[in-house]
């Protein structure tokens, strides 16, 4: 019998890269996936992939940093379904930028989306999730436990994610809710790509992140969904409260040399540096 037979998923951001394969990897399995994005259209492609995978789908459109729209799409699901078992928080946008560029309302949006959305959505899921005894993944990332150059306030947004992660589950332990987070280095997808397009020299920055894995390349969505579906799922029953790195090698060692200095940009020699020639 398929894992998920049945079971009903939430996946936010499920129209793009990681959420739309982590989406037709639920419905592999048997789930009827709430697919959830800002607009039905950018979800209509997703609702055919979980279809053909097997499953059952259904296209919700959801601005997650509102809270009255996210009480609705719960309230929906669960008087829809009469459940609700795991809720994936995956939908993200990037603000890359020295934080002295980076506009209030900027700010005021990235933690609106990243951080305020996990918030609403993990909020008004809860009451269910808990009677299912379901489980929450967060998507996280790499720069929210170890930095990241020019990217401060989306690296804030996701070390947020990953301290209400821990939080969290310590709280919903006692009704049987595991909460995880994963933390995904790069991953090619639209946002990623965006990225690169954000950056000086897009070509040479693509290659630079490639390398700068252990493993060459960056992560496809797939490898990320099956992390996904695993914390999801009761093969992972003793892991709870987590932020696992899933990052091809890309915090390993010191060997890789200085970073050139158009990938750092504004980058000024140290003191230390200075004293000694
Ligand atoms: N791609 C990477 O390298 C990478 C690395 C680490 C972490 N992540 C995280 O993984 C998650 C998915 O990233 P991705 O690369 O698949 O991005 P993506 O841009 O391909 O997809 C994100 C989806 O979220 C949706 N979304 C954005 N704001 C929303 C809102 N307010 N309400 C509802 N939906 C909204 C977008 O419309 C889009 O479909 C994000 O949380 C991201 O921060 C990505």
């Amino acid at each position: 019998m398929p894992e998920f037979d049945g079971q009903v998923v939430v996946v936010t951001g499920a129209g793009s890269g990681i959420g739309q394969e982590t989406a037709r990897l639920f419905g592999q399995e048997g789930a009827v996936v709430v697919a959830v994005d800002i607009t039905h259209e950018k979800v209509q492609q997703t609702v055919g992939l979980v279809i053909d995978a097997g499953g059952h789908a259904w296209a919700v459109a959801c601005d997650i940093a509102d809270p009255a729209q996210v009480k609705r799409l719960m309230d929906h699901v669960v008087g829809e379904y009469g459940r609700l078992d795991v809720l994936i928080n995956n939908a993200g946008i990037i603000m890359p930028g020295f934080i002295e560029d980076i506009e209030d309302d900027e700010w005021r949006r990235v933690v609106d989306v990243n951080l305020s959305g996990v918030f609403y959505c993990t909020k008004y899921a809860l009451p269910e999730l808990k009677r299912r005894r379901g489980a929450i993944v967060n998507l996280a990332s790499m720069n929210g436990l170890v930095g990241q150059m020019k990217n401060p306030a989306y690296s804030a947004t996701k070390g947020g994610v990953i301290a209400m992660t821990r939080s969290l589950a310590i709280d919903v332990a006692p009704f049987g809710v595991r909460v995880n987070a994963v933390c995904p280095a790069g991953v090619l997808t639209p946002l990623l790509q965006e990225w690169f397009q954000q950056q000086p020299h897009p070509d040479v920055m693509r290659e630079y992140t490639d390398l700068s894995h252990m493993l060459g390349r960056t992560a496809t969505p797939r490898e990320i969904a099956n992390l996904i579906l695993f914390l999801a799922s009761p093969r992972s029953s003793f892991i709870t409260g987590q932020a696992i790195p899933i990052e091809g090698g890309a915090t390993l060692g010191y060997g890789v040399g200085p970073k050139p200095e158009w990938a750092v940009g504004g980058f000024e020699r140290t003191q230390g540096e200075k004293d000694n020639g």
